[in-house]
């Protein structure tokens, strides 16, 4: 109980936090590329206090709107539909990279006794240190049994949607976040090898500074991508079991290995386009779609916004290497649904779940979603060569949880990392950044 009052304590600061310091400009934040079809959506979930009380109603939650985010969950929808035209859904997603702003409206909800029927969550301390933690969701033990499941993902993916023995939501996806995308002509132009150490990165970077092109495409009105730079670099100078190790607590950011991520932070933020504060991830990834600027980290989200809604073609206008200095390792971000308690129609959110589980609904989803597909047994022929490459990769590498999405640490802790990335960003003040991560990192 004291630990549930606790979570639920410190849920609503961080609410309290967002609504303070982030509310008002959130909603100019979900401008760019996102804007196109987020408006209703946004506004129905605010205003909608009628539950699906009939049995007959699905209202899924997730911040998956607008280019590159929404055709993935569109499909999934529209196979729901077709398997059960009796059942309403509702999409209620709200706009915003990484949940910037639906993570905020989900704790309102949760908090207000009005969950979704379903929502998204990342695995790891997101679903299990939150809603898990303060009993908020329901075991889906019995689903995973009685619908098979238990064989049909890997272990980690399992691991990382358990606790204490029982699993609280099912993966629709694997995202890697440690992967750069480049223009291909670009790179072809100026004679540009893809970078596999640090060391390559930088002078890469600077190679192509010198010859007059935008060297590194950043969109960090959200901080969470200039975060995902900042872990991917924190990967490549500790390994993953060192990775792993300092959200366990057992490594610290005085570690010199931090101090040598965060000097190539400095470098490579050199390098990025000067209007990186005013622009999303999607206007980011469309710098390097359209060849005014070479490279981007991002999440594999991006594959699917350079795809369907740029219209470029994987291995001819943009291709893609592991972040340097992380060849070997993969930074899983997993995107799950479970059931919330409370709920009044749990078995026709478990419909959803399973239209969501299977391998048709994951060959709907993840091929326009970016992401390779959860299950150990979907069909490989419906992705392209981007998705087959990381389904190999998958298999062959070291697995690391992401910190920026939700996998690695705790709301708490994220909220003020990506505070003081954000401050790093701007003041690019080492000792300070350091001093700061040592200060927050009791909320680990
Ligand atoms: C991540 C999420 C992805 C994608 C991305 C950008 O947190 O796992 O599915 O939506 O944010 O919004």
């Amino acid at each position: 109980m004291f630990k549930k009052g606790l979570v639920l304590l410190f849920m609503m600061i961080f609410l309290f936090a967002l609504v303070a310091c982030g509310g008002e400009d959130s909603a100019e934040k979900t401008g760019g590329t996102d804007d196109v079809t987020d408006d209703a959506p946004a506004e129905e979930t605010e205003s909608e206090e009628e539950s699906s009380g009939d049995g007959g109603t699905v209202e899924i939650f997730s911040w998956w709107t607008g280019a590159g985010e929404e055709d993935g969950l569109l499909a999934l929808i529209d196979l729901f539909e077709e398997k059960h035209p009796d059942i309403e859904v509702e999409n209620a997603a709200v706009a915003g990279g990484a949940g910037t702003n639906a993570k905020a409206v989900l704790a309102a909800r949760m908090q207000g006794n009005d969950p979704p029927s379903t929502f998204q969550v990342h695995g790891g301390a997101e679903l299990n240190e939150s809603w898990v933690a303060a009993d908020m969701m329901e075991p889906l033990n019995d689903f995973y049994e009685e619908y098979d499941l238990m064989d049909k993902f890997p272990q980690e993916l399992i691991d990382l949607v358990s606790k204490d023995g029982n699993i609280y939501s099912v993966p629709v996806n694997i995202h890697r976040g440690n992967v750069m995308f480049y223009n291909k002509a670009v790179f072809e132009e100026h004679g540009i090898e893809e970078p596999t150490t640090l060391d390559e990165f930088v002078e890469v970077l600077g190679q192509l500074q010198d010859a007059g092109v935008t060297p590194l495409a950043l969109g960090d009105k959200e901080a969470w991508t200039a975060t995902q730079i900042f872990e991917n670099l924190l990967l490549a100078t500790l390994g993953p079991d060192d990775y792993r190790a300092l959200w366990s607590g057992e490594v610290g950011f005085d570690d010199d290995r931090v101090r040598e991520a965060a000097e190539y932070f400095e470098k490579i933020l050199g390098y990025v386009n000067e209007d990186h504060a005013s622009r999303n991830w999607q206007d980011a990834s469309q710098l390097v779609g359209e060849g005014e600027a070479a490279m981007t980290n991002m999440g594999d989200w991006a594959k699917g916004y350079f795809s369907n809604d740029l219209e470029l073609e994987t291995n001819v206008d943009f291709g893609y290497f592991p972040f340097p200095g992380t060849t070997e390792d993969f930074m899983v971000i997993t995107d799950t649904f479970g059931l919330p308690k409370g709920i009044e129609n749990p078995d026709t959110v478990k419909e959803f779940l399973n239209v969501l589980a299977s391998v048709e609904g994951q060959d709907a989803f993840n091929p326009l979603k970016g992401s390779i597909p959860a299950r150990v047994d979907a069909d490989p022929s419906k992705y392209d060569e981007y998705g087959t490459d990381t389904m190999e990769d998958f298999q062959n590498s070291n697995l690391a949880p992401s910190l920026a999405h939700g996998s690695a640490a705790s709301e708490g802790f994220l909220t003020k990392a990506n505070q003081e990335v954000n401050i790093f960003v701007t003041q690019k003040n080492i000792d300070q950044f350091i001093k700061k991560l040592q200060a927050v990192a009791g909320d680990l």
